[in-house]
């Protein structure tokens, strides 16, 4: 088979990353430049801060890539950029330097969607996973059960009404006052408290539908914060970190082991930042392993966002002839399996 070694680059929210991945699975090397310490002072990610970090990093973490590599830039076959979903000007700062390096070499560009990009993470970390499979895409912006058939071809099972999962952790670590981002502090926070401490609710849709929603779950972590201020009753933060995160991994893995069942599929990937949870991994590893499910998933580098995963992605793309036109423009709501 050819060799293909793809430059990547993802800019689709407040990371700004550039890796060389070769034939889809093989990554030399994968930069990741994050802006979470200045979003961190705001509460969240604010766009335009974004858009013009990405700006002032891209060339370096470019570099960067291929030194780390050890190669040049004429070494390389195809340049690959997340192109949707994502905040429109950070967007637009990874697509219009990809553009402009792929004119001027010559190559082909691939535009490629951030959530397939999560997906395929799993491809590098597991050299011998093929699709079929199902796959739960957690993240900051996205909460989605996908059938993946084959490569390139995504069917949405499932996916929030409102709320994504971790934007769901975000607020109620903020409720609690543990800062941004919220996952990774009530992942740790948890546990040293009772997941059975508080019965927080876990949505439940009566028409037969694998969708979810967190939002009436997050109200009922704050009515909780405030009743307790309102008695003046002492509020153990650990044990409600650990109580809301069991609702969250009850429904995500109930779910998804649901859509196993339906589908016949025995194989359970998991992508997106909030894959890298701790009780998420064990809970949904214990359950899906009594009915015989294997379960996959990332190391963290992988799951939270990086352009190694867009890397493996373009290079299905690639040797599809999927390629990009020059006037390939930013969608910030692009859609799975969406051209
Ligand atoms: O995939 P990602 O880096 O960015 C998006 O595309 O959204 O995901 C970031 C999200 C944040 O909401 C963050 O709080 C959450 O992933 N997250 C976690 C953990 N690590 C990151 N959520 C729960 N537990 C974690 N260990
Ligand atoms: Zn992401």
């Amino acid at each position: 088979m050819d060799r293909k070694v793809i430059l990547a680059i993802e800019s689709s929210c407040d990371e700004t990353s550039a890796a060389i991945v070769v034939n889809g699975r093989e990554v030399l090397s994968n930069i990741i430049a994050s802006q979470i310490d200045i979003h961190t002072k705001f509460g969240g990610v604010v766009p335009e801060v974004a858009s013009r970090k990405h700006i002032e990093v891209i060339n370096a973490v470019v570099e960067e890539a291929l030194e780390k590599a050890g190669i040049t830039i004429n070494d390389i076959d195809a340049v690959a950029v997340t192109y949707g979903p994502g905040l429109v000007g950070a967007l637009l700062v990874g697509l219009q330097y990809a553009k402009g390096l792929a004119y001027a070499l010559n190559k082909p560009l691939i535009g490629v969607n951030h959530i397939e990009g999560h997906i395929c993470a799993n491809f590098i970390e597991h050299k011998s996973l093929e699709p079929p499979f199902v796959c739960l895409v957690v993240s900051g912006g996205h909460t989605f059960i996908v059938h993946m058939k084959d490569y390139g071809e995504f069917e949405v099972i499932g996916e929030t009404r409102d709320d994504a999962a971790g934007e769901a952790y975000d607020k109620v670590a903020r409720a609690i006052g543990l800062g941004y981002p919220g996952g990774p502090k009530i992942d740790k926070l948890s546990k040293e408290g009772n997941p059975e401490a508080i019965n927080f609710p876990r949505a439940n849709f009566h028409d037969d539908s694998l969708d979810f929603s967190f939002s009436g779950l997050k109200s009922a972590v704050l009515n909780y914060l405030n009743k307790m201020e309102m008695t003046s009753q002492e509020i153990n933060k650990a044990d409600v970190a650990a109580s809301f995160q069991q609702a969250v991994i009850d429904v995500l893995t109930e779910n998804v082991i649901s859509t196993c069942k339906k589908r016949r599929v025995k194989k359970i990937a998991i992508a997106g930042g909030v894959a890298s949870n701790s009780a998420l991994r064990a809970q949904l590893t214990e359950e899906s392993n009594k009915k015989g499910i294997e379960v996959l998933f990332p190391s963290p580098v992988l799951c939270t966002d990086n352009a190694a995963m867009i890397g493996s992605a373009a290079y299905f793309e690639l040797i599809k002839g999927n390629i990009s036109p020059m006037d390939l423009n930013a969608k910030p709501n692009l859609k799975l399996g969406e051209r």
